[in-house]
């Protein structure tokens, strides 16, 4: 059964039980996301896609909120446009969005968090706070979850500097995809953060190191360490890089892997949203085994292999 709503003056029939969000797709109008993925429940943290529908009290999330017939929907009124501004302002006064998507949203709407104050920190490990210990905030300073980054292995980084708690690798890692639960919010209020069994690295976590959480979090807060290690070496370029689809050959359930390759080197690998068995996910082996594909000995050393070499034995 379908069912009719009014998108911004533009009517469309969608499939009942769709959200605003997918009916807003089908007529070509993309809404800024942050904590949607579409291979997790819907855990409406952020609020950036709030929508205005005619009729309720309040702004909705086009991410979970279904359509139901007759709904007139209106994803640019100056109400929608403020929410989203307000929203994209507090999470970027706070963390460190530099590596998200949201940019072009952000100049949209005329996002300025340095109307808040100057951004405070550098600061320590949140980890190591005491629970229930605030510092009575002076008002100069924009509060932020700067700290420094977490590099305790050979596969993927975690800097919670841009973590906007989205929750999304937390999901990634429990109950809907990867069962492990190594990862889970630790903390309360602005301490709220996200945190590994009293704070062991993940070397000596329940982690399993399948990448799953790396490949959803939206703010490059989880970040495969071969791209952390190449940005800050400055080669890292997107632009030059290929995606090539594929499937692991390590066993035979067939995952899909889309190999992203830059100056003829696998530089790292994720896996499309849209497989009906994976849906996004991978295991150890088909995320991180790529290094025996191009371990090509002295006979060709880029800059490439000299930077992810280093990141791999810094572990060993
Ligand atoms: S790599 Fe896998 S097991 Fe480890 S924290 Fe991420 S989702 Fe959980
Ligand atoms: S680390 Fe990434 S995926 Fe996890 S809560 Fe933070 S922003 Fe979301
Ligand atoms: S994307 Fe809808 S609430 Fe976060």
């Amino acid at each position: 059964m379908s069912v009719s709503v009014t998108i911004d003056g533009t009517a469309v029939s969608v499939a009942e039980g769709s959200t605003i969000l997918e009916a807003c797709r089908e007529i070509g109008s993309e809404q800024p996301t942050l904590c949607w993925v579409s291979t997790l429940t819907p855990v409406n943290v952020c609020r950036v896609c709030v929508v205005e529908v005619e009729g309720s009290r309040t702004l909705v999330p086009s991410c979970s909120r279904a359509v139901e017939n007759g709904m007139v929907i209106n994803t640019d009124s100056e109400r929608v446009r403020h929410s989203r501004k307000m929203v994209l302002e507090f999470l970027d006064s706070s963390a460190d969005l530099s590596n998200s998507e949201m940019a072009p949203w952000m100049e949209r709407y005329g996002v300025d968090s340095s109307r808040y104050g100057p951004r405070s920190g550098p600061h320590d490990d949140r980890d190591d706070r005491h629970a229930g210990h605030h510092p009575e905030p002076d008002g100069l300073v924009a509060e932020t979850v700067d700290q420094p980054v977490k590099v305790d292995n050979a596969l993927y980084i975690r800097d919670y500097a841009s973590c906007i708690l989205c929750y999304k690798c937390v999901q990634a890692c429990g109950e809907e995809a990867q069962n492990t639960f190594a990862i889970a919010v630790a903390g309360r209020g602005f301490d709220a953060r996200i945190s590994t069994e009293l704070d062991t690295p993940l070397t000596d976590s329940a982690c399993v190191f399948c990448g799953n959480c790396v490949g959803v979090c939206p703010t490059g807060a989880l970040q495969f360490r071969s791209e952390y290690e190449m940005r800050r070496a400055g080669i890292w370029n997107e632009a030059e890089q290929s995606v090539t689809r594929t499937v692991c050959s390590y066993c035979a359930i067939g995952c899909n892997l889309e190999l992203h390759v830059q100056d003829n080197r696998i530089v790292k690998v994720t896996s499309p949203l849209d497989h009906s068995v994976t849906h996004g996910n991978l295991c150890i082996k088909g995320r991180f085994g790529y290094d025996y594909v191009q371990e090509l000995g002295d006979l060709a050393v880029s800059p490439i292999d000299e930077v992810l070499r280093a990141a791999r034995s810094d572990n060993d």
